[in-house]
């Protein structure tokens, strides 16, 4: 059994060696498609959306998993409403947790065990294991933490793997150095500043080679249930415009609905607590519009069976 500790601490960010990139792709080699969603700017909703996304698409039969790749926040383990193992149990691997409908969740406190995880990850320059004083937090590698998940994770077969990045469009540069995508999505706010901040993401997305597939607009309005009218929640920029731009669709726009934060709170499956909603009848249909067919990087490769 190995604990989490000893991944972290042997884990040298700046190098990816030869074994470890043959692991990945053995590890990836059954997952059909992945896709990582980003954002921009913080709490514009990807989470929620991740866990809605990747359960309209379990309710339909198909097999997902979740990379919570927010490791100093972890919040898909909550929103599913599961337990935290206590530790992590492994002889040479990880095994995904197993969430309701089926999905199967990898993430950071599901293997150190507790909430939030007793350890912080950094930036990539080499870091002690442990902290100078030796009682601190854990202090690990970002980078080489979220290489370790992907790589010693056993996801098997999969038609999709959804990955939960933390805010910030680094964060898509960072994971599209790690993982072969299949593509991403890009969650953003109707604010002017937050679709501001999404063209300039949608800029330096482009420097890398991850096909971004669209944008979400969330909460552009508040559906009211007694007049059936969409009222804005704030004003509007002009996202469409961003959008033709960058030659990238607006795949879905999104009202605000409290019900699915309180879902999200108790860890309950908004689509199908309130399936009858304007936004869960959004939600699934924007999971059934997602382009699963084009294969992630090492799928491509590999000789048709
Ligand atoms: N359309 C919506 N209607 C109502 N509440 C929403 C909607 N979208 C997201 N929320 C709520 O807004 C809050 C922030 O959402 P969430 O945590 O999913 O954002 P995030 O982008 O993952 O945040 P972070 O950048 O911190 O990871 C949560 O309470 C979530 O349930
Ligand atoms: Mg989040």
């Amino acid at each position: 059994m190995r604990i989490f500790r000893e991944i972290g601490a042997d884990a040298d960010a700046g190098a990816q060696p030869a074994e470890e990139i043959a692991q990945l792709r053995a590890n990836l080699a059954g997952v059909k498609s992945i896709i990582a969603v980003a954002s921009a700017k913080g709490g514009t909703g990807k989470s929620s959306i991740v866990v809605n996304l990747a359960a309209a698409l379990a309710l339909e039969g198909r097999k997902v998993a979740i990379l919570d790749a927010d490791l100093n926040s972890p919040t898909i383990v909550a929103m599913l409403g599961m337990k935290v193992p206590r530790r992590f149990h492994s002889m040479d691997g990880i095994e995904p947790s197993a969430g309701p409908l089926g999905l199967r969740v990898a993430a950071s406190n599901l293997i150190a065990g507790g909430e939030p995880p007793p350890m912080s990850f950094l930036e990539d320059e080499p870091v002690p294991a442990i902290s100078s004083n030796g009682h601190g937090p854990f202090e690990l590698s970002y980078s080489a933490t979220l290489r370790r998940l992907l790589t010693q994770t056993r996801f098997g077969m999969l038609d999709l793997l959804l990955i939960d990045l933390a805010p910030g469009i680094d964060q898509l540069l960072r994971i599209a150095r790690i993982a072969p995508l299949s593509g991403a999505l890009i969650v953003t706010q109707p604010s002017e500043i937050s679709v501001r901040a999404s063209s300039a993401a949608l800029e330096m997305a482009s420097m890398c080679s991850t096909r971004v597939m669209g944008l979400i607009e969330n909460m552009v309005g508040f559906n009211c249930d007694g007049c059936h009218s969409v009222r804005p929640l704030m004003p509007h920029g002009d996202l469409a415009a961003v959008a033709k731009t960058a030659g990238i669709p607006v795949l879905g726009r999104l009202p605000f609905d409290p019900r699915l934060a309180e879902c999200c709170d108790r860890g309950v499956i908004f689509v199908r607590e309130y399936a009858d909603t304007p936004l869960a009848r959004q939600l699934t249909a924007l999971a059934q519009s997602l382009d699963l067919s084009s294969p992630n990087p090492i799928q491509a490769e590999m000789p048709p069976a």
